[in-house]
């Protein structure tokens, strides 16, 4: 190769960044994902294997009825996914646990018989029962794994964090606002905490900005929290202007009239800083159509979009998709617990490619892949 040829190859090399793997659409989003139907859905509840859960006293089918809506990271060269799974009896026959399966191509999973992270007699009871523990993103920081989940008591949703060094022995930290300004916000409805990142090889590494750490969370609009040990969270409020809740919570963006995200918004993954800002992925729902809602789209269909939000300033919004880039088309996507969902949760780098696990209509999980 002449000398002029390798300059060339090494300035395209650096034009493209440390993710020169990953193909952007228009630039900054993250594309094109493409639906893995010859493994999807790539888990199915099951109904042979039995948990004893210790706050029922029973043995249940812990993943009987329902498996969705999975956070996924890679530990020790494997894609790991923590996936929600809801036995089929109480009040809600449904008690949320997660459960772990672990891949070496991205697509094909091996599945451990009992959950690793479930409702006990602990500090968290009270906010886990008996709706359980739903929806878990992970990041990591120094070596330890710190996962937001929602904990639903029946009543108020909230976020609770836990950490773990090695994703089997966990210590439950609560209500990650339970602890802000003396317990104002210990019964505020809370959750998708989508903490943001920076993608170090292949982990998502939780990163400062401005000093502290930044989570992107809620379920109608979406909201920003800070912290300084991922831990104890306050969320970012305007009480000068009066916030539109009670809470005066400072919302980062909303939904839209007339398109897919018409109804609410919620993140995605875990976020994570690229060129050019913060990228985060979201779930989205859509309005009736007569009402305000994208023709399109059936009413309550949940589809996914990103945005890119200003990595100095993380609740500036600097731009956001126009369309969805992925919708409900499948049949296992349109009927289910919630038929028409696709809720994107689980985002791993890996050998040279991205996956992108979602829960399919409440009840299985599907890969789309770059
Ligand atoms: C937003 O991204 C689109 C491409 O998705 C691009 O055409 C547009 O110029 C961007 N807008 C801004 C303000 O950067
Ligand atoms: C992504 O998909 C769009 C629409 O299908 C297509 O126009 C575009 O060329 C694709 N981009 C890449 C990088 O494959
Ligand atoms: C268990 O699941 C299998 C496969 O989905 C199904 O064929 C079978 O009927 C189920 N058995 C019970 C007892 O639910
Ligand atoms: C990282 O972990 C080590 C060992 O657990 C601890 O001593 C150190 O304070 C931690 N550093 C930060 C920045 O949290
Ligand atoms: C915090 O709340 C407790 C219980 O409501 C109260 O006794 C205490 O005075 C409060 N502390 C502050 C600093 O407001
Ligand atoms: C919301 O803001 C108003 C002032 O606009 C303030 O009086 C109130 O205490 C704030 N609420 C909370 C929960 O901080
Ligand atoms: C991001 O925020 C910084 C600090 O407020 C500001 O200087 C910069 O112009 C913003 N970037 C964009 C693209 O808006």
């Amino acid at each position: 190769m002449s000398n002029l040829l390798i300059a060339l190859v090494l300035t395209l090399l650096s034009i493209c960044g440390s993710n020169s793997f990953a193909l952007y659409q228009d630039d900054w989003q993250l594309g094109n994902f493409t639906k893995q139907d010859s493994v999807n859905p790539v888990l199915l509840p099951l109904n042979t294997t039995t948990f004893f859960c210790p706050v029922r006293r029973e043995f249940v089918y812990w993943e009987k009825k329902d498996v969705f809506n999975p956070t996924a990271l890679v530990r020790d060269g494997k894609i790991h996914l923590l996936y929600r799974a809801e036995d089929d009896v109480g009040i809600f026959a449904g008690t949320s646990r997660i459960g772990l399966a672990i891949s070496e191509d991205g697509l094909t999973f091996q599945r451990e018989p009992l959950p690793i992270f479930y409702p006990d007699n602990d500090i968290a009871t009270e906010y886990e029962w008996e709706g359980g523990c739903e929806d878990p993103r992970i990041v990591e920081y120094n070596g330890t794994y710190y996962m937001t989940y929602t904990a639903y008591d029946g009543t108020v949703a909230r976020l609770l964090v836990a950490s773990s060094p090695n994703l089997r022995s966990w210590t439950k930290h609560g209500p990650l606002f339970g602890r802000a300004q003396n317990g104002t916000y210990l019964d505020l409805w809370s959750k998708s905490g989508a903490i943001v990142t920076e993608l170090q090889d292949e982990k998502f590494v939780a990163k400062q900005i401005n000093g502290k750490f930044w989570m992107y969370w809620g379920d109608t609009n979406i909201y920003a929290a800070t912290s300084d040990n991922l831990v104890d969270w306050t969320p970012i409020t305007d009480n000068e202007n009066g916030g539109e809740t009670e809470y005066n919570l400072t919302a980062v963006f909303g939904p839209r009239r007339g398109m897919f995200d018409s109804d609410l918004v919620e993140p995605g993954p875990q976020a994570f800083i690229r060129e050019g800002g913060i990228l985060l992925i979201y779930n989205s729902r859509n309005r009736n159509p007569s009402d305000g809602g994208d023709p399109a789209l059936p009413e309550g269909t949940y589809s996914a979009g990103q945005v890119l939000l200003n990595a100095t300033n993380p609740t500036q919004l600097i731009n956001r998709s126009e369309e969805y880039f992925m919708t409900p088309d499948r049949d296992y996507e349109i009927i289910g617990q919630v038929n028409n969902v696709v809720f994107v949760e689980g985002l791993v780098s890996y050998k040279n490619s991205w996956y992108l696990y979602y829960g399919t209509a409440d009840s299985k999980i599907a890969v789309a892949a770059i």
